[in-house]
């Protein structure tokens, strides 16, 4: 596994390794580190499809707001690397901040409508930061593959819609959730959590099977605005949960619903904040 740092050794090492090969397969898994099982399954879905794994530890300044976790984000390279090694990550692209942009960036990838709710209200400029980033990761890295965890299924879908709209050759592939044995989606953030908000924070992930359940249970004819009531209902009975948003929309175009007849697919998608911690989490429902 090599390290690398500078745009240009990142870009020299790809290119040698698919170097007279016309048909190796470079999988690419960008990341901001504190890697976990999340992390680990991404990897094991690339190593599976692709010849080359890239994994990428950049912490993006762009994509977090003014009073965000930026700077407390949680970074741990040396457990970070281990973990790589163990998954056979081939290249580790790890730049520094000036490495990524040696100038105040003058262009920003900006993606409209996907990112008018959910995350992109709360979080204003946030999938700008993200948008951003991940073209300049995808033109530095060049893979045939990148590999995204769909806990954050509003960036899943801001992604595919950004490489669609700007016919970037990469196809990208969403991959589950993965779960605490408990139910908790796994999150770098999840450190954060005090043990009593821990206990609590339970109440996302069975808020999602209490909405599974109601749309099951009522053959899909549930209106999409009881659905949304009793998930909030539900979560509200945990004290420490503050809602920042617990919405039904359609996936992956997240646009308002009110008859789950008349579409094929839905999320449920929730941010709530225990403390100073704001997890996210949600469900997509075939209709
Ligand atoms: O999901 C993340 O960790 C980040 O948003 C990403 C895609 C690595 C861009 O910084």
């Amino acid at each position: 596994m090599k390290v690398l740092h500078s745009v240009n050794e990142i870009r020299q090492a790809v290119r040698a390794a698919r170097a007279g090969r016309p048909t190796v397969k470079v999988g690419f898994v960008p990341t901001m580190g504190y890697l976990h099982k999340g992390h680990a399954s991404l990897l094991e879905a690339a190593r599976k499809k692709s010849d080359i794994v890239v994994l990428s530890i950049f912490v993006n300044p762009l994509q977090f707001g003014p009073n965000e976790d930026f700077s407390r984000y949680p970074r741990d390279e040396q457990r970070d690397l281990a973990l790589a090694k163990e998954a056979g990550v081939d290249f580790v692209f790890l730049p520094s901040v000036d490495d990524m942009y040696p100038r105040p960036t003058k262009t920003i990838v900006s993606v409209s409508e996907v990112t008018d709710r959910l995350c992109g209200a709360s979080r204003p400029g946030h999938f700008d930061g993200v948008a951003t980033v991940v073209t300049k990761l995808f033109n530095m890295v060049q893979p045939d593959f990148a590999f995204f965890g769909m806990k954050d299924a509003q960036q899943v879908a801001v992604i595919q819609q950004m490489v669609d709209d700007l016919n970037i050759p990469v196809d990208i592939i969403p991959c589950p959730t993965l779960r605490e044995e408990d139910g908790l989606a796994m999150s770098s953030r999840n450190v954060y959590l005090q043990p009593e908000e821990r206990k609590q924070a339970l109440v996302l992930s069975s808020a999602l099977r209490l909405a599974e359940r109601l749309v099951k249970e009522s053959n899909g004819t549930i209106a999409a605005e009881e659905l949304q009531a009793a998930v909030k209902q539900h979560i509200e009975q945990s004290p420490l949960a503050q809602i920042d948003y617990a919405d039904v929309l359609t996936y992956p175009s997240l646009e308002p619903v009110t008859d789950l007849k008349a579409v094929s697919s839905i999320i449920v998608a929730l941010a709530v904040k225990f403390g100073k911690t704001r997890l996210i989490d949600n469900t997509i429902i075939q209709l």
